[in-house]
């Protein structure tokens, strides 16, 4: 029997990965992306342009919100397994768009699963959960499947509902539900509002002289950071089980931000030099005594999340599930990749 996806978010960060490893696997991949008034396919262009995929890659306008289309969709696609990406992912945003990222986020799921409850409860279904479920208990890190909730931001709350409803379908309908709760991933298809990628940009930029400085916010927040491409293989794997589960994909390692900041500039032979603390905290360059980066308290957040750090040992040791890039080489294929594109 031919495999056939359906993923909402498809040209984000983690579509555009999954999409490909999908593909790779032999499957029909059908996306769903929203109608923009600019191109918004950049990450997929290249599986949308590949002659092989052109009767295994589809593409449906539509929106998670929009609870007709999504069932008319699971009707005419008949996927069998359904990877449910999309969401308005930005932590820091959904403070200024609180309402929306509660319905794109939260309640947009409960229309995928009835759609899909409705239609054939036989599909497989994965939820982009996320450790920012976590939130705001430090002292419990590193995190697991069994660490309690507590969301620090609208964006969390949301999945926070999410999480809960997927697992709810599982017990009540007897539903074949993930919940991939996933620790952050980044890579060069990573959003360039999320800090990584803001910082490996700034430092091509800054290399190139098309930029002064790099300002960020919260220097002290520890994040679990891995590669997205490690990850979208856990999240299939999920649905390959004989059982559906929830499951934590991490790397077991946590770093500052001002750790990020070092790590990339080092990549281009800059040795960042700290001064100063608090908003006033500053870095240069210890060579030339260049202002390299600075503190803006616009980009601090209403309510923060101090520490992430996961326990991925349930996916090792179920799934078989395992990283494979290390920060380091997180960080230089990132920076490696914006320098080429600046330069
Ligand atoms: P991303 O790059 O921000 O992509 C989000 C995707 O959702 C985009 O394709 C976006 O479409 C789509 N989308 C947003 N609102 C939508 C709506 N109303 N209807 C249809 N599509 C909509 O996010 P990502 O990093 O790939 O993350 C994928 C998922 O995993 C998200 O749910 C995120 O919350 C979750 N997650 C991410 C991480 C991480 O570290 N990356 C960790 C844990 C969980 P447009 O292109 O049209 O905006
Ligand atoms: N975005 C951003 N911009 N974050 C900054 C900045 C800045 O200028 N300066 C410091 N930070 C800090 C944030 O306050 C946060 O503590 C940390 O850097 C990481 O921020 P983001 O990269 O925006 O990611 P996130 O951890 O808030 O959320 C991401 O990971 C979650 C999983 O833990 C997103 O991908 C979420 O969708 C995902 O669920």
């Amino acid at each position: 029997m031919k495999n056939v996806a359906l993923i909402t978010g498809v040209t984000g960060q983690d579509g555009s990965y999954l999409s490909e490893l999908l593909l790779s696997k032999g499957y029909e991949v059908h996306g769903l992306i929203r109608r923009h008034s600019t191109i918004c396919t950049e990450r997929i262009e290249h599986i949308m342009n590949n002659l092989d995929y052109k009767d295994r890659f589809f593409l449906h306008y539509g929106d998670v919100t929009d609870s007709c289309n999504l069932s008319n969709l699971i009707y005419e696609i008949h996927p069998n397994e359904v990877y449910n990406l999309a969401a308005q992912s930005h932590v820091g945003v959904s403070f200024e768009v609180p309402e929306y990222t509660a319905e794109a986020t939260g309640v947009s799921t409960i229309k995928l699963l009835e759609a899909i409850r409705q239609t054939n409860p036989a599909i497989k279904f994965y939820q982009a959960s996320t450790s920012e479920l976590f939130g705001g208990i430090p002292e419990t890190a590193p995190q697991s499947e069994t660490t309690p909730f507590y969301p620090k931001s609208p964006y969390g709350a949301a999945k926070l509902y999410s999480y809960w409803v997927t697992v709810n379908y599982r017990e009540a309908y007897n539903m074949f539900t993930c919940n991939g709760i996933l620790f952050n991933h980044e890579s060069p298809r990573r959003g360039s509002e999320f800090v990584t990628r803001k910082i490996t940009i700034a430092v091509a930029k800054i290399m190139a002289g098309k930029q002064d400085k790099l300002s960020l916010g919260n220097l002290n927040a520890k994040r679990d950071w891995g590669y997205a491409g490690d990850y979208v293989e856990g999240m299939w794997l999920m649905l390959q089980q004989d059982n559906p589960g929830d499951y934590v994909l991490a790397t077991n390692e946590t770093h500052t931000v001002r750790e990020f900041v070092e790590a990339a500039f080092n990549e281009v032979d800059v040795n960042i030099e700290w001064r100063g603390s608090g908003i006033d905290e500053k870095g240069y360059c210890s060579k030339t005594g260049k202002l390299l980066v600075d503190v803006n308290p616009k980009y601090f957040r209403p309510a923060e999340v101090d520490l992430l750090l996961g326990n991925p040992a349930k996916a090792e040791s179920q799934l078989g599930w395992k990283r494979k890039v290390s920060f380091r080489e997180l960080v230089s294929m990132m920076v490696k990749s914006d320098i080429n594109m600046f330069f």
